[in-house]
């Protein structure tokens, strides 16, 4: 079975979003899981998060970073191409339920899974604020459908070329010092913020989740490739997560696994540039 492109659009540089037709995901996708696409029959599998999902069109939204060879492989995907497979909704969706105020904070790319999550805690009868973060402004994304979704909404930026200058948990410990209650902090972003993230909210004994972004390959539970300590136990992030409590989660482990395969990865973007020029879908 393949799967048709609806929409692909360049959001922001290194930064696509991609429609795709599945209609049988889009009916039962929950906000904090996840799909495994693979382009074609020898391609490898990654993980995206659903970063939106309309039933009464049949889709589901990806927004992806462009980071290595299979990644840069999508870029070259327009409307009415195919993929091979998009299997999901996979993962625990997250638990979402009314608790007053949950605090949302996004890091980069991180800001896409926030974004359905957001939305479903205000649908859920939460105030909403919401932290979003870039590099600089040009590499913010999603900025006014997070605003949409949100009862308050801060902007950071690492150079200060729009909002505030400094990272997202800076702010998370100016809402944390102030009068204002936080009864749930969700962090997604690039693992060295969720590690900060946790670090900050801790001493406040606010229940803080992450969402974690390690190795996944058959996303079933099977093979054991995505496994994270957590609370000094062993679990599998694409079945008992993504989500987890941020506070027992070992950051450095997750980190040094990520980076375990950083010469294989290398050697296949650098193989795929030198056979194609980056500008065909072969391998
Ligand atoms: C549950 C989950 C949800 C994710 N959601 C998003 C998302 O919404 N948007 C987004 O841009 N990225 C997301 N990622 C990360 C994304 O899967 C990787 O960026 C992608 O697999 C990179 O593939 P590549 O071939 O382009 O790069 P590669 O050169 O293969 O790898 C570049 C880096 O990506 C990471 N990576 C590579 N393969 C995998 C894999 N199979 N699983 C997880 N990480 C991998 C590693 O850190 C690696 O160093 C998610 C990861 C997980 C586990
Ligand atoms: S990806 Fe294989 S066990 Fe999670």
């Amino acid at each position: 079975m393949s799967y048709n492109i609806l929409e692909t659009r360049n959001l922001v540089p290194d930064v696509n979003l991609m429609k795709v037709e599945a209609p049988d995901i889009a009916k039962v996708a929950k906000a904090g899981q996840f799909v495994i696409l693979r382009i074609d029959e020898s391609g490898e599998r990654i993980p995206l998060t659903i970063a939106d999902f309309d039933v009464d069109e049949g889709s589901i939204t990806v927004i992806y970073q462009v980071m290595g060879k299979t990644t840069k492989q999508l870029t070259i995907l327009k409307k009415g191409d195919t993929l091979q497979d998009f299997v999901g909704p996979l993962g625990t969706p997250s638990d979402i339920r009314k608790l007053g105020t949950v605090v949302m904070v996004g890091g980069g790319v991180g800001v896409a899974p926030v974004y359905p999550q957001a939305r479903a805690y205000r649908e859920a009868g939460n105030h909403v604020i919401s932290i979003i973060g870039a590099r600089n402004e040009e590499m913010l994304i999603l900025e006014d459908e997070m605003a949409e979704v949100s009862d308050e909404l801060y902007v950071a930026t690492d150079d200060g070329s729009k909002g505030h200058h400094g990272f997202v948990t800076d702010i998370v410990k100016d809402i944390l010092d102030s009068d204002q209650q936080a009864d749930r902090i969700v962090i997604i972003g690039p693992p060295i913020m969720m590690k900060v993230g946790a670090g900050v909210t801790a001493p406040y004994g606010v229940e803080t989740l992450v969402s974690l972004n390690p190795i996944m390959i058959d996303g079933t539970g099977m093979c054991g490739g995505c496994r994270v300590s957590v609370g000094g136990e062993t679990k599998f992030a694409c079945v008992d997560g993504p989500e987890f409590d941020a506070s027992g989660v070992d950051f450095d482990l997750m980190m040094s696994r990520l980076s375990l395969y950083r010469p294989q990865e290398k050697e296949a973007l650098e193989s795929y540039n030198k056979k194609c020029g980056g500008d065909c879908k072969c391998h």
